[in-house]
């Protein structure tokens, strides 16, 4: 294997391609970031992540100063001279459930004239099984490697840093060989990075090992889409398990603590509450419900576990009403729109229908995200005032729904005294101290306890 990585192109600077490309650009490669939205790209070029994510903004804007970093919006300039293409394009859902896998075919085949003849085609889109196979013929004269991505949104660079796997899959081991060459070098100048973006110890990053892992190309596009499906699913036992707490005096966070602490097991992911949302889960799981059918099989575990996931806002607003009655016409508010802390991304946000329903049952909703209040007005009732800080939006509230795990809605001392009118706080991510609040003389609800 004596050919030597140095041009990278990545195509898609979204979560995965932006923080691919700033990571590689600190791992001694010269890193083209390619997207077709020129605002993305000039965001990028000066400086800055095009979306708000913990340690990315130092990166990129130390990658342009030292020139290993830059973006473009021409095929020609990023693919021409590339050894490595790595496309992070979107892939979201079609109205059916199904994967749109629109931007992975027209990347591949705007890529593919530019291509070198000796450069690896890498997949790391969320695609479907047996994506890859129609790819690779809209790149006839290159090798494809399917290489899943599994970062979170708002720990995408801890993640990547200290991931657990990495997964190639292909036919050709050489270009496996050099994909992995990539992370093998991120992961060696991993203390740099991180004294660069800043976040993760360096006792951290000295101690880790995580498991590189090669397969086939089938096997590694399956590896990722069930990787999330089962997290959805743990996600789901979880809530449902709180259902029957709820009829039984049990409590959802001691019960899951115990199942959790078997090491099969796990205690990850079994967080009981509204339910899982973003850009990924919620698609993910569609997504394998849809091929899993094209190729004849049915997967009714999956089709539950969207079921249950679907039925955890109007369970926590009907709860609610079970306890203190009727909401309509009450002052609520809905602390948290983004689909989950950290992040000001709030695609398919179950805090955003749990304000929405309210409203459509005739509630007055105020709501307040420290991130995410720009994104969520695409989907809130325009009759939902977006307030700019948690006073404002708890100050006549008789209900507040706090919706997303941010740490300050945790801190109940700071703003529970603010909201003067307060009844009820319905802790949908069960984060509260229960204690302290029934001790201020409001009702607390939660999800299974
Ligand atoms: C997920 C996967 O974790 C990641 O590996 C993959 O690459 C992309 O999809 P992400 O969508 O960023 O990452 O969010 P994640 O942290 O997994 O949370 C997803 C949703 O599940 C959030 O709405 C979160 O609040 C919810 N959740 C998570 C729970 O409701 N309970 C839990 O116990 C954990």
């Amino acid at each position: 294997m004596e050919e030597k990585t140095n041009k990278i192109a990545i195509i898609g600077s979204g979560y995965v391609g932006t923080t691919t490309a700033a990571l590689l650009a600190h791992a001694g490669y010269k890193v083209v970031a390619l997207d077709i939205d020129p605002k993305k790209v000039d965001t990028l070029n000066s400086g800055k992540s095009p979306f708000y994510e913990a340690g990315l903004d130092k990166l990129i804007a130390e990658g342009l100063a030292e020139g290993t970093l830059t973006a473009t919006t021409s095929y020609e300039e990023a693919i021409t001279d590339a050894d490595v293409v790595i496309s992070c394009v979107g892939t979201p859902d079609n109205p059916d459930g199904s994967s749109n896998l629109e931007y992975v075919f027209s990347a591949a085949k705007s890529a593919n004239p530019h291509m070198e003849p000796n450069a690896v085609y890498v997949q790391k889109s969320t695609v479907p099984v047996g994506t890859g196979r129609r790819a690779m013929k809209l790149l006839p004269n290159n090798s494809y490697v399917s290489n899943p991505e599994f970062l979170r949104e708002g720990t995408a660079v801890y993640d990547t840093l200290l991931y657990d796997r990495i997964v190639v899959g292909g036919s050709d081991n050489k270009s496996l060989d050099i994909v992995q060459e990539l992370y093998k070098k991120i992961e060696l100048n991993a203390e740099k990075i991180s004294k660069i973006c800043g976040g993760i110890g360096q006792n951290e990053i000295k101690n880790h090992s995580g498991q590189y892992i090669k397969t086939t190309l089938e096997s590694a596009e399956l590896i990722k889409v069930t990787s999330n499906a089962f997290l959805a699913l743990k996600i789901s036992f979880a809530n449902s398990i709180a259902k029957l707490c709820d009829e039984t005096n049990g409590d959802i966070n001691d019960v899951m603590d115990a199942i959790g602490a078997d090491k099969r097991i796990g205690r990850a992911f079994l967080n009981a509450g509204r339910g899982y949302g973003g850009g990924c889960f919620p698609k993910d799981v569609s997504g394998l419900i849809s091929s899993a059918k094209k190729h004849g099989v049915d997967l009714p575990i999956m089709d539950a576990v969207t079921e249950i996931n679907d039925s955890m806002p109007g369970y926590i607003i009907e709860k609610t009403e079970r306890k203190i009655g009727s909401l309509d016409n009450k002052n609520v508010t809905v602390l948290g729109l983004a689909f989950k802390a950290g992040t000001s991304d709030s695609r398919k946000s179950r805090a955003i229908l749990i304000a929405n329903v309210l409203q459509k049952k005739g509630c007055n909703v105020s709501a307040y995200d420290p991130e995410a209040n720009r994104e969520a007005a695409k989907d809130l009732n325009t009759q939902v005032n977006i307030c700019e800080s948690i006073e404002a939006a708890v100050k006549n509230a008789e209900v507040v729904f706090v919706a997303t795990e941010w740490p300050e809605f945790k801190k109940i001392s700071d703003w529970l005294p603010k909201a003067k009118e307060i009844k009820t706080v319905v802790d949908c991510m069960n984060l509260l101290d229960e204690n302290l609040i029934r001790s201020s003389g409001i009702n607390y609800i939660g999800v299974g306890r």
